[in-house]
């Protein structure tokens, strides 16, 4: 709304959020002016000068999208190890770290294991759709089965991001005891956490730390449902701190990815050292549990 004595005006655009300030001023700069519409355009021109409250809508469209899901014909249908990653990237850059890297990863991981591999437990990928625009795709999957088959998933591993150029390395935090807020949020498996860091002390030489599940990827709907979940990741717009570089290498005072949701997202953008490594955790994570999952749920 606007303050007393000024005046209003909605800008069309593809930017959301509210923009104080006086037309023709400093604010100004923050306005985008691409897909203003000639008719907000034109209001604009109008108000030129005086002290307005714009505010800036998002034009969506409605579009149908898919998710992929793919399993093996071996291994027990009602203790599903469910694996998964992000297809898709926000409109403003190509994703290549976010979410090339993790779909690479289980894409590989899914070719080598082949259809019929000799598992205990059944290999189930889903390569999601539209998580940048809310989860949509992960969320709308877990919601569309039964109790019975929500059930019949063990538990489900989650790779967004796992080679950023500024790698940090972490596990969600399952045991809610070491990442940023630790003690506090919701929270998947101590036990896959613990997989996935003995696992790259153990091979890679690489301390792990805790992330915490803040729900900004797919995994959320999983654990809301009561499926155990874990998963890699290497980072996002976060610095990294001087203890951390000293550990793992990098820079510090830098974020784990400069190119986080922007378009220098590119092939560029990806340190395969890091891909390497958390793409050796995928697949020993998967062969542990494909094998047994009894470290989990008894
Ligand atoms: N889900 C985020 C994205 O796709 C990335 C992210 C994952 C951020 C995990 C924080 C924690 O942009
Ligand atoms: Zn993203
Ligand atoms: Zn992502
Ligand atoms: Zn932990």
């Amino acid at each position: 709304a606007a303050a007393a004595g000024a005046v209003g005006a909605v800008i069309y655009n593809n930017t959301d959020g509210p923009v104080n300030g006086t037309l023709g001023g400093p604010e100004n700069a923050r306005i985008p002016t691409g897909g203003v519409t000639a008719a907000a355009g034109a209001q604009l021109a109008a108000l030129g000068g005086q002290n307005v409250t714009l505010e800036l809508r998002t034009i969506q469209e409605a579009r149908t999208s898919y998710n992929v899901i793919a399993e093996t014909k071996t291994g027990r249908k009602d203790n599903v190890v469910m694996l998964g990653s992000h297809l898709d990237s926000v409109t403003d850059g190509p994703g290549i770290n976010d979410n090339g890297t993790g779909s690479a990863a289980l894409l590989e991981t899914a070719l080598q294991l082949g259809s019929t591999p000799k598992a205990n437990n059944a290999v189930r990928f889903g390569f999601w759709s539209a998580e940048e625009f809310g989860l949509v795709g992960s969320t709308y999957y877990v919601d569309q089965l039964s109790f019975e088959q929500q059930l019949d998933i063990a538990l489900y591993l989650n790779f967004d991001m796992i080679g950023s150029p500024n790698a940090g390395y972490f596990a969600y935090d399952g045991d809610n005891s070491d990442g940023v807020g630790a003690g506090a949020g919701p929270y998947g498996s101590a036990q896959i956490e613990k997989t996935f860091v003995d696992f790259m002390q153990a091979a890679k030489g690489v301390a792990l730390e805790g992330s915490d599940f803040t729900g900004r990827s797919d995994y959320g709907e999983f654990i809301a449902v009561g499926i155990p979940a874990g998963g890699l990741f290497t980072g996002a717009e976060v610095l990294k701190t001087p203890a951390q570089a000293a550990k793992w290498g990098g820079t510090a005072g830098v974020a784990y990815d400069p190119c986080y949701h922007q378009p220098c997202d590119n092939l560029g953008n990806v340190d395969r050292v890091a891909l390497e490594r958390n793409s050796d955790g995928v697949a020993w994570a998967l062969g542990v549990y494909a094998t047994s999952t009894e470290s989990i749920n008894g």
